[in-house]
């Protein structure tokens, strides 16, 4: 027999990416995202020029949804939405749409936090080969995140370790504007970095105590390096772009690698999954394939459109919560800051 079908449409406007997905139990029927191209000119998110453009986004983006999916919203089985973490006025937007839509239509409310959301896309049926049995450690690496957790279950899971500053993805970005790259730079020095010599030029790595992670510190040595060099040579970063982008990425990845690699000697847990825009990056994946042949670990790397910002990942969580009937009220608000450990 067929299992019993739930349509969950879910809404994420936790940042800069305003989307709507539709999911069929655990299967993603659409999953459309709206970039916001405006924060480009401005070097890095805007978050009033953000919510602006989630209330003129939201409406089209569902209705995509909707379309793509082939699904009338009266079919709906709930709504699923971003509560937090994230920016205040951006998750407003998508708050306060989901919950008149479920008023609307008369079905439950699901309130999803987004850290544990990039975790359990994992789950989503064409995320992976297979999904990761429990326990298993999840490295959660984006422009807003850096987190490594214990995940014991879908809704237990335990912070070991994140960034006391940046985010791994925002290093990547201030060391590509130092180097007059455009927003989000981290795409370009992972490119760019393919060409040049990852030992050119060594950049100190912070000593941050136990599993969390620091980068200004590394910002900042970058910035004085090309200052100091630039001053001797003025086309010093046009010369060695390359060399610089891979020597930048191969300190990124360590700093990252030695972390992860220290939690698994902690916890004894040698299946790695990873999640956010970063995981994107060729040398982190290809770190990461190294220790599953030389170390023994699993890894699992889910398709890149369910790793950056993306409502489906929002929608698994959804439908996690729809069959054990974990609602939320209408009165619940958006929260700007949500613990991951908040598990229901
Ligand atoms: O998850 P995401 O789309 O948005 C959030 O920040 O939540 O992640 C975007 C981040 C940006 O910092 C971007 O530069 C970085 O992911 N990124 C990369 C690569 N692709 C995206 N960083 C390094 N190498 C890449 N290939
Ligand atoms: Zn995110």
């Amino acid at each position: 027999m067929e299992k019993e079908a739930n349509y969950i449409l879910a809404i994420e406007s936790s940042c800069d990416d305003t989307s709507a997905a539709v999911l069929r139990n655990k299967k993603v029927l659409s999953n459309i995202v709206a970039t916001q191209q405006i924060h480009e000119q401005y070097g890095g998110v805007v978050p009033e020029l953000a919510s602006r453009a989630h209330q003129q986004n939201i409406v089209p983006v569902v209705h995509q949804a909707l379309s793509i999916a082939n699904i009338d919203k009266k079919h709906l089985s709930a709504i699923a939405f971003t509560r937090g973490p994230g920016l205040m006025g951006s998750l407003l937007v998508g708050t306060s749409f989901a919950k008149s839509l479920a008023l609307g239509l008369s079905v439950p409310l699901i309130e999803v936090n987004h850290m544990q959301a990039h975790i359990l896309a994992h789950f989503i049926e064409d995320a992976n080969s297979t999904p990761p049995n429990f326990p298993f450690l999840a490295l959660t690496i984006s422009g807003g995140h850096t987190q490594i957790v214990l995940v014991e279950d879908y809704f237990k899971m335990e912070i070991l370790g994140e960034s006391l500053d940046d985010a791994v993805g925002e290093a990547f970005d201030k060391s590509a504007k130092i180097l007059g790259l455009p927003y989000p730079g981290g795409p370009l020095v992972d490119k760019y970095a393919k060409l040049g010599n990852p030992k050119a030029f060594k950049f100190p790595e912070p000593k941050v105590e136990g599993l969390n992670f620091s980068f200004s510190g590394l910002k900042t040595s970058i910035l004085y390096f090309i200052q100091r060099e630039t001053k001797k040579n003025p086309d010093f970063v046009t010369q060695n772009l390359h060399d610089i982008c891979a020597s930048i990425q191969f300190t990124i990845v360590h700093i990252l690698m030695r972390k992860i690699t220290k939690a698994v000697k902690q916890t004894g847990i040698t299946s790695i999954a990873i999640g956010g825009g970063v995981s994107a990056n060729s040398s982190i994946r290809e770190a990461l394939k190294n220790a599953e042949k030389q170390l023994g670990w699993s890894t699992y790397i889910p398709k890149f459109e369910y790793c950056t910002d993306n409502a489906a990942m929002i929608g698994i969580v959804g439908y996690l919560k729809y069959i054990s009937n974990t609602f939320a009220s209408q009165d619940v608000t958006a929260q700007a800051r949500y613990a991951i450990e908040n598990n229901k």
